[in-house]
């Protein structure tokens, strides 16, 4: 275990794709706490696209400040706590970025919590956390779903597509993803999906005809671009465009906005966008049914580790050049045996 604490500050507004240039290397000292708070020995950190967002300016959230310790979800070990909610060992994550020591205020907005006994803590950053979550709000709630419907999915073998279009065949649907390569397109019909378009090789404009002949009820858009343009013009009369997110865009100073969005009018479709927050309060009844899902091998789902803090800018660069295969995360310090556990069962 480190003595000192190591974080990555943020040094600059990122210009295109981020590299290690844009943050700062710091030592410090390990913190210490006040009531109301809880040291946290960070184990993994997630690694999101939405990550590049905070980075270049206000979103949803704040942008990270000049100077300030990259903002990041992660998962931890308890080390000190003054909180009465929490003690010494309990594995928890939250929103406590790129360093080796955090101190979490329990009752910030984007709430610590507990990993529940009985799950991996790559599980709880993944199926069961942001990406699992998002993929279960995205289609159940944002879209309706229905049972028989067309699904278009976008970056559909990364974390939070390969969980919606398992979600979707389990509610009986066809389903279509799309992914960059050959590698990723098997790995998607091997897990359930009934067809795979290749963006990097083939015509999806002719794929989606081939393979959508129907066309589409619901588009699971985490891409944008000229993907969004092109699975707009087979949009079925009232589909629902379920915008996730468009991580085509996130590099671009200026990214641009869709073509044929009039589609949508001729279509009597409608396109909306969402943050899995948005859905907090139906979280444990989610993490409850997926576990259900996951524990019945209906959810395959798979995670990406590299190890290391100071490999942090480069594992998040691997999300934009689409070299991770599954969950992305950074092993920072590994959880002592008997920490976390095997992902079959969740009692929320
Ligand atoms: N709304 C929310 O609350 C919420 C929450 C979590 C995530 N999200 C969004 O969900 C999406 C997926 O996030 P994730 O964490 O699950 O990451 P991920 O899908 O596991 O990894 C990102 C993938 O995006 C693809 N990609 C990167 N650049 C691309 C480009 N220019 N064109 C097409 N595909 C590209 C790559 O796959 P290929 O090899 O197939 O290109 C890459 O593997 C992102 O848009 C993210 O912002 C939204």
């Amino acid at each position: 275990m480190s003595e000192d604490n190591r974080q990555w500050l943020l040094a600059r507004r990122p210009s295109g794709l981020v590299t290690s240039d844009d943050f700062r290397w710091n030592v410090g000292a390990v913190p210490d706490i006040g009531d109301g708070e809880v040291l946290v020995r960070n184990l993994y950190l997630s690694c999101d696209p939405t990550q590049r967002s905070w980075m270049a300016g206000r979103t949803y959230m704040p942008a990270v400040a000049i100077g300030e310790v990259m903002r990041s979800f992660a998962a931890g070990v308890v080390q000190v706590s003054r909180h009465p909610d929490f003690r010494e060992g309990q594995i928890v994550y939250g929103l406590f970025g790129w360093q080796d020591y955090c101190v979490a205020r329990p009752d910030d907005l984007f709430k610590m919590q507990v990993v529940p006994p009985g799950v991996s803590i790559e599980a709880a950053l993944g199926v069961f956390g942001l990406t699992g979550l998002t993929a279960y709000f995205g289609l159940l709630h944002v879209a309706a779903l229905q049972p028989g419907e067309t699904v278009v999915v976008s970056g559909a073998a990364g974390a939070t597509g390969s969980v919606a279009g398992q979600i979707a065949k389990i509610k009986d649907c066809r389903v279509v993803g799309i992914a960059g390569g050959a590698e990723k397109c098997d790995y998607l019909t091997r897990i359930g999906f009934d067809a795979a378009i290749d963006y990097k090789s083939e015509n999806v404009m002719t794929r989606l005809r081939e393979t959508c002949p129907k066309g589409v009820n619901v588009f699971f858009d985490n891409v944008g671009g000229r993907l969004l343009d092109a699975v707009l013009l087979h949009l079925a009369m009232h589909a629902r465009v379920v915008l996730c997110g468009s991580i085509s865009g996130y590099n671009d100073a200026a990214p641009q906005g869709p073509r044929n969005y009039m589609q949508l009018l001729v279509r009597r479709s409608r396109m909306e966008g969402f943050v899995m927050t948005d859905y907090n309060e139906h979280s444990p009844e989610a993490i409850h049914v997926l576990s259900g899902w996951v524990r019945d091998g209906r959810i395959q789902h798979r995670s990406d580790v590299v190890t290391g803090l100071e490999n942090a800018p480069s594992a998040l660069a691997r999300l934009f050049s689409g070299e991770n295969r599954g969950k992305q995360l950074v092993c920072v310090a590994p959880p002592a045996t008997g920490a976390g556990g095997a992902d079959m069962r969740v009692d929320p």
